[in-house]
């Protein structure tokens, strides 16, 4: 059901690469709310992913940009600013890769090349995209900026590898650049620390069949799925958020503050 939460609001969506990616959902959650939108991924991963399917049912244009890339960003915001005649009123940063992670190399034995491009793709493209969008005046007063980020930023999850250490450097930018945003334009930033979810960056990590089930168990709601993560989004870029910023936000049925849970006491049991 929709309430018109983002009527006439425009928005950036990053990271939609298929349609199990939580920023696909956002952008139809989005779009169900009256938003328009502009879609954006690598150019790898338009090439890989099925992005054009998700552009022509929620009628956006999709503008490549490697995150890693600076003029990429400018490029995506001037075309943005041309498309909508304007600035932008959200963002939505919904991208993370480690190529430790990806080729299994233990957290002790990181490769550190692995490891910058790591951060550099997950981390400080979010300051990347700021740093470039206040710098053309691209986003509008009262803005919001989301980023998808994980508890392991806060809490050791092992297999997780060096994308903790990632999330960690996210979140803080969030709240640093969330200061200097809202000091300048009223623009706020937060994270949303989702529960896992099964998407192409999630299954990638070491042991996650275990990881997600012990999650839903120790869960007093089950693990939030991506739409209802999409659903959070939207009311982040709403008004009805209007004062929210520098903070990182937990979404993941309870999870983050239970200790123990009786289904893992039971399974503990046996
Ligand atoms: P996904 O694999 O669908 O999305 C990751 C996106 O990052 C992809 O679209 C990919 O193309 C993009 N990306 C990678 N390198 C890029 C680059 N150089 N430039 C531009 N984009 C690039 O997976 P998912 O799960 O939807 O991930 C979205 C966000 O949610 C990530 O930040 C992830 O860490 C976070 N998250 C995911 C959880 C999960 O269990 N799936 C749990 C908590 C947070």
């Amino acid at each position: 059901m929709a309430y018109n939460l983002l009527k006439g609001k425009k928005g950036i969506i990053f990271g939609a690469l298929d349609e199990n990616s939580i920023a696909w959902k956002t952008a139809q959650a989005c779009h169900a709310e009256g938003a328009e939108l502009v879609l954006t991924n690598a150019p790898i991963a338009l090439r890989m992913g099925t992005i054009n399917k998700l552009a022509e049912e929620i009628n956006a244009p999709v503008i490549p940009a490697d995150v890693t890339i600076t003029e990429d960003i400018e490029n995506l915001l001037t075309k943005s600013m041309e498309h909508f005649g304007g600035g932008v009123d959200f963002i939505l940063h919904s991208i993370g890769m480690s190529i430790n992670v990806r080729k299994g190399i233990h957290y002790t034995e990181n490769n550190y090349e692995f490891t910058h491009k790591g951060l550099d793709i997950s981390a400080l493209s979010l300051h990347r995209v700021l740093a470039t969008a206040m710098k053309m005046d691209a986003i509008n007063e009262w803005g919001s900026v989301v980023a998808l980020t994980y508890i392991a930023a806060q809490r050791v999850f092992p297999d997780y590898n060096d994308m903790t250490d990632n999330k960690a450097y996210l979140e803080s930018i969030a709240r640093n650049f969330g200061y200097q945003y809202g000091v300048k334009k009223n623009v706020r930033v937060n994270t949303i620390s989702q529960s896992p979810t099964r998407t192409t960056a999630g299954s990638g990590v070491k042991g996650f069949d275990g990881f997600i089930s012990y999650a839903e168990k120790m869960s007093p709601l089950g693990n939030a799925t991506a739409q209802e993560c999409a659903n959070y989004c939207v009311s982040l870029f709403s008004d009805l958020t209007k004062m929210v910023t520098m903070q990182n936000l937990f979404h993941d049925g309870g999870f983050s503050f239970t200790g123990v849970s009786q289904a893992v006491i039971e399974q503990m049991e046996k």
